[in-house]
């Protein structure tokens, strides 16, 4: 994406990672290999569990807040305040689908799957990427590429610096 500001292109990146692992999760429930659970004694399949407990525990806690906190209030001044209603509806949604399916990676890293816990695995995942990537697509179309039209440079450095201690 072109003519971000400094902290859209902050906001753009994070999201982007988060697809990424969403793509990557998405193959492993709906691809080919869909029938064989992902074996946390195969170091990819430990690492892409662990990858997607560490996007979920980023999102549903900093990336969220920072929106939340910083971001959805200058929106809202600036009269979209039912857009970030609507944004926040989904954080809530994602909050809960995203602790369910971190318990499920949580207890297959201790204890692997079995035919059940794969299948709540995948249902679990299934509507976490479907919500998570809705809710990007979002807010990349109606806050990020939008950001230097709502704020100064100024005031988007300043909100940089804020996001980067959330991001700490
Ligand atoms: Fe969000
Ligand atoms: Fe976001």
């Amino acid at each position: 994406m072109t003519g971000l500001s400094a902290l859209g292109q902050t906001l753009h990146d994070e999201h982007r990672q988060t697809l990424e692992v969403m793509n990557a999760l998405e193959n492993k429930i709906l691809g080919n290999t869909a029938s064989r659970p992902l074996d946390p004694s195969d170091n990819d399949d430990r690492r892409q569990l662990q990858d997607l407990i560490a996007v979920v525990d980023r999102d549903t806690g900093s990336h969220f807040r920072f929106e939340e906190e910083v971001l959805f209030p200058i929106f809202d001044e600036a009269g979209a305040g039912d857009m970030t209603q609507m944004l926040i509806q989904e954080h809530e949604a994602i909050r809960t689908l995203g602790s369910q399916l971190r318990l499920l990676a949580e207890g297959a890293l201790e204890n692997g799957f079995d035919e059940s816990t794969w299948s709540d695995f995948r249902n679990a995942a299934m509507d976490l990427t479907a919500s998570v990537m809705f809710h990007i697509q979002k807010e990349e179309m109606g806050l990020v590429g939008r950001l230097s039209f709502f704020i100064d440079p100024e005031t988007d450095a300043e909100l940089s610096r804020r996001h980067a201690e959330y991001a700490a």
